[in-house]
């Protein structure tokens, strides 16, 4: 399945900041932290790091969040800086490092409903959406497969619980815990969430689904599974600079439908984690 397989396991030596503009403009907050930047070449409000960037004033001030490049990619996938005044469902939103990426996206208006079902997880969403200041945000605590919202939302973002196997290169334990019936169970999961992600967004409306997960069956398998079962068309999206993949066609002996409009952000093409985004449209 690997492209460049020798490739795939090589540890990026960068890390990555997102610089907050609710907060600060990006040449303002480059005059005052010293450690080394160069752009991310796809993302304007991103930037490579090399130092430590954790124990900084400005970092907590929340003038930038720690955040993976890879995972800077799925809120793009999102109309928000077009139409900022839209409802959001972050479905699976703790830490909150899309949340806060999101309410950036918006300016603060709109309103995004940042939920998780990890009581734990959602302080560190709390702490983060304050430390951002992002003032539109509504946080809930509920199960995403069985969602209790009277409303129905613009967008939905699905960045689902996952085997996070696109973090091997830099996480060993990663490689210990992979087996099988484990990514099974996360897949059957993770089609669950997408009905429940379905049923609170409006026709016409967008989702996206995306996991740090290289595993076929957690996500084309999740698309077609999609596909086959709601009004859902995949729409197929680039980002200017950015090197993607097509999804995986063909699978232990299965064909996914939709693939090839899925992206996969394969680590060794951008120096990021592995991701699968897919963009969704409700018909
Ligand atoms: C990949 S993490 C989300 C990362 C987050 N979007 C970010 O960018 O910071 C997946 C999250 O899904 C949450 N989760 C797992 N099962 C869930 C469920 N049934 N409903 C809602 N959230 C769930 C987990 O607690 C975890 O915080």
């Amino acid at each position: 399945m690997l492209p460049d397989y020798e490739k795939f396991f090589i540890s990026p030596e960068w890390k990555s900041i997102r610089v907050n503009t609710l907060k600060i403009d990006k040449e303002d907050l480059l005059q005052k932290i010293d450690f080394e930047v160069k752009q991310i070449e796809w993302y304007e409000h991103g930037l490579w790091a090399k130092g430590e960037i954790s124990k900084t004033l400005e970092y907590y001030m929340g003038y930038y969040h720690i955040q993976e490049a890879g995972s800077m990619i799925p809120p793009l996938f999102l109309p928000l800086e077009e139409d900022k005044k839209s409802v959001v469902i972050d479905a699976c939103a703790a830490p909150g490092s899309k949340t806060t990426q999101m309410a950036m996206m918006m300016e603060n208006k709109g309103v995004i409903i940042a939920n998780d079902v990890n009581i734990k997880r959602i302080r560190a969403l709390v702490h983060n959406v304050q430390k951002a200041g992002a003032m539109n945000v509504v946080i809930t605590n509920q199960d995403a497969r069985r969602f209790d919202l009277n409303s129905q939302a613009d967008y939905v973002l699905l960045d689902a619980p996952c085997t996070a196997s696109g973090k091997i290169a830099k996480i060993e334990s990663i490689v210990k815990k992979w087996n099988y019936a484990r990514i099974k169970a996360m897949a059957r999961k993770q089609k669950k969430l997408v009905e429940g992600a379905y049923k609170v967004l409006k026709k016409d409306g967008i989702m996206v689904y995306s996991t740090c997960s290289i595993e076929p069956e957690e996500n084309e398998e999740v698309i077609d599974f999609a596909v086959k079962n709601f009004n859902l068309e995949p729409e197929k999206f680039k980002i200017k600079g950015l090197k993607t993949r097509n999804g995986i066609k063909k699978w232990n002996g299965k064909e996914y439908e939709g693939a090839d409009k899925c992206v996969r952000v394969w680590p060794q093409d951008n120096q990021t984690e592995g991701f699968f985004i897919c963009r969704l449209r409700k018909y």
